[in-house]
């Protein structure tokens, strides 16, 4: 077990550990050393300047990236290598990127009971009424019927949360999910980001949005040059950053 430094947790079970993890592309070490324990309902923001490794982390944690060495565990269990676990496990961690990647010759619909059908076996009249609820809970669910392109950059992102949480996952990862954006449809995704945080959804983002990570982050985790060089909860990393690395960042991207 881990005992890197993190913000209380009580009694609540670590859903996502990982464990001295190492990853180079080709001579580029981008991941070193990672010690990482997310717990059960936590939100974990991860912050630090473009190049740092924060997607590289995000996608070791489902396995689009292999490892060198350490050890990743979700809800106790080793990352599978392959076959019909990995495809178990991928659905277990949800992912949302900064490309929404909807079909887009399927409707808002379909795209969300696609997984429940084709991969967990759901029957085609439960998985719809609840993507329906989904659709409803993420603001748009009367855009069911239409196609990806009939909507905004904001609503199909809405749409890909909703696809991810069709499949009941333990734990959400979101890669910078509103940098694509408009700046006026920011919001409407962070709003749903920080209401699927109050529900107690585990996750891990990775994003810019400082406001969101003060208001909806348990601990904010700041990465730099592929290490975890601090982390503290927001008010305290905001506040008072221990590293010349983390107060540098800080300064360039709030005073910006
Ligand atoms: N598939 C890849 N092949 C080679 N280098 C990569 C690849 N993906 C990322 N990198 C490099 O790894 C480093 C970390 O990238 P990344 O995890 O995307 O950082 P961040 O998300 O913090 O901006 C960067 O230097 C990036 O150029
Ligand atoms: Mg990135």
């Amino acid at each position: 077990m881990s005992t890197a430094a993190s913000a209380p947790s009580g009694d609540r079970r670590p859903l996502v550990v990982m464990e001295q993890v190492n990853k180079h592309f080709g001579d580029l070490h981008v991941l070193r050393d990672i010690d990482l324990t997310v717990h059960e309902g936590e939100v974990v923001v991860l912050i630090g300047p473009s190049g740092s490794g924060k997607s590289t982390l995000c996608r070791t944690i489902n396995r689009l990236e292999t490892i060198e060495s350490g050890s990743i565990s979700i809800d106790g269990r080793p990352l599978p290598e392959e076959g019909k676990a990995l495809a178990q496990l991928r659905s277990d961690v949800g992912m949302v990127f900064q490309s929404f990647n909807l079909f887009a010759h399927k409707t808002i619909l379909d795209n969300v009971t696609l997984g429940p059908t084709k991969v967990r076996g759901v029957g085609r009249k439960d998985a719809e009424a609840r993507a329906r609820q989904l659709l409803d809970r993420v603001g748009v669910g009367h855009q069911a019927d239409k196609y990806p392109a009939q909507l905004s950059g904001g609503q199909q992102q809405r749409v890909a949360i909703a696809r991810s949480l069709a499949m009941d996952p333990k734990v959400m990862l979101f890669d910078e999910p509103t940098s694509a954006l408009d700046p006026e449809m920011i919001n409407e995704v962070l709003d749903v980001m920080t209401q699927l945080a109050r529900s107690g959804m585990t996750m891990i983002v990775v994003t810019h949005e400082m406001g969101f990570a003060r208001k909806a982050a348990d601990r904010v985790v700041f990465m730099s040059d592929g290490r975890i060089v601090e982390q503290a909860t927001p008010e305290q990393f905001f506040t008072n950053p221990q590293s010349d690395r983390a107060k540098d960042f800080l300064g360039k991207i709030l005073t910006h």
